[in-house]
């Protein structure tokens, strides 16, 4: 390497590491989040909803582009299994259950369900987020928006949707996404952003740094409040050791959301060489491009799963499992052989047997050089402190009391 590059190299290093988010500790900008898995609309096929989740992710296309972007819409099946936040909106403000996404911008809520208060204003502006993670269409509202125990944004640009696809037993959903994927939603007004409730919670002073940060942990329960996000900063609550970032990645598409480089390695064989995809809390399961899918299939032995379409083992199998090593940044993140399963109490919710094992890693469907080509999912989170951080373009992870956890 030359001198000048690695000067670089060293100066971009120490300017990572200085730019870190403020540390809260026992702050009211914390909201619990909840897991849960609905399964009364029956068995939940967790593969077909990730991989339809990830086909939409790659399809969006933003600003300039948005005669492409309005053009069909991808179906999500369903949402059963998803982080809830409880949320307010309205003065007196109504409660909503919402699912948190990073990969969406506009939080919004159905038509049906939405109580308009004095401080609902209607802009008169037409709303639209065709093939976004989970598509909708409606009429764009201002309200006084209440996260967690009295932290109150006002005048929060919202969705009410007149439309929507995928949603069932929850009442829309808190999107908390980069600004950028905003432009193109007003139908009369493509150029213009909607300041995100991030964005908002910054401009009007009640956070100092466009941070949320993102604490999920493994449960084998249908459902459990066990999540917890803070908007402004960290929760030394929450994690151990010390955060460490990596740049937002540059390539497309996986830079219209929570985008990062990474490679990964089973043992110590690379099986997915550094390339871009991204972070999502709306995403189950660890989706990786068909090539490295096919070597961690072979590697660990695991059998594909008809019914499921999860790759199975059986306990010998599973005794012989190895870590799971994600490089990020110039750190290791290993996601032990218990984390690389489902829960196995969970197994009949998602049509398996109890007496396999499941594996939480698949395929995305698409081999690697398309630009997103991961997928971290909420399993992924569940054993790292996530921190998405738009002030200095940078998306952290720490490890958790959860990373060895053996609950699954
Ligand atoms: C589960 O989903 C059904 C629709 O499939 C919905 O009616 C029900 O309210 C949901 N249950 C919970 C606890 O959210
Ligand atoms: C990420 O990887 C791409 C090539 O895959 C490279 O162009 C880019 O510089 C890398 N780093 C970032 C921060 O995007
Ligand atoms: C997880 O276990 C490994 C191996 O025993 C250990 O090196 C690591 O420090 C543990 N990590 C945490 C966060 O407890």
């Amino acid at each position: 390497m030359f001198p000048a590059v690695s000067l670089l190299t060293t100066l971009l290093l120490a300017l990572s590491i200085a730019a870190s988010p403020v540390e809260i500790r026992d702050s009211p900008i914390t909201l619990p989040t909840a897991r849960r898995l609905n399964t009364s609309g029956g068995t939940i096929n967790l593969l077909q909803h990730d991989q339809s989740r990830a086909t939409a992710l790659k399809t969006i296309t933003i600003g300039r582009d948005t005669l492409d972007r309005r053009t069909g819409s991808i179906p999500v099946t369903n949402n059963a299994v998803d982080y809830i936040a409880s949320v307010g909106i309205g003065n007196p403000a109504t409660t909503y259950n919402l699912i948190v996404d990073n990969g969406c911008s506009v939080t919004w809520v159905g038509a049906t369900t939405y109580v308009k208060t004095s401080t609902s204003v209607d802009t008169g502006n037409t709303i639209a987020v065709p093939s976004g993670s989970v598509p909708f269409s409606g009429t764009e509202y201002t309200d006084t928006v209440t996260l967690g125990s009295g932290l109150t944004i006002i005048q929060q640009p919202i969705g009410v949707a007149s439309t929507s696809t995928g949603l069932t037993g929850v009442d829309g959903v808190l999107c908390i996404g980069p600004l950028d994927l905003t432009e193109g939603t007003l139908t009369d007004e493509p150029d213009t952003t909607i300041p995100t409730v991030t964005d908002n919670l910054y401009s009007q002073g009640i956070i100092s740094q466009i941070v949320v940060s993102i604490s999920f942990e493994p449960t084998s329960s249908e459902s459990d409040t066990n999540g917890e996000l803070t908007f402004g900063g960290t929760d030394a609550a929450k994690y151990t050791g010390a955060i460490a970032y990596a740049p937002l990645t540059t390539t497309y598409p996986s830079s219209y959301y929570w985008g990062i480089n990474e490679s990964i390695a089973y043992g110590t064989t690379t099986i997915l060489s550094e390339t871009a995809g991204i972070i999502d809390t709306a995403t189950t399961l660890i989706l990786i491009a068909t090539n490295a899918y096919s070597l961690y299939q072979s590697a660990t032995g695991a059998t594909l799963d008809d019914t499921t379409g999860l790759l199975r083992i059986d306990s010998t199998q599973y005794s012989a499992l190895e870590n799971l090593n994600f490089n990020i940044g110039s750190s290791t993140y290993v996601l032990t052989p218990n984390g690389q399963i489902w829960p196995r109490t969970l197994n009949t919710y998602i049509g398996g047997s109890t007496s396999y094992i499941y594996l939480i890693v698949n395929s995305i469907g698409t081999p690697s050089g398309e630009g997103l080509d991961f997928i971290n999912g909420y399993t992924f989170i569940e054993r790292f402190y996530t921190v998405l951080d738009t002030t200095n373009s940078q998306v952290g992870f720490a490890t958790t009391a959860y990373t060895n956890a053996t609950t699954n």
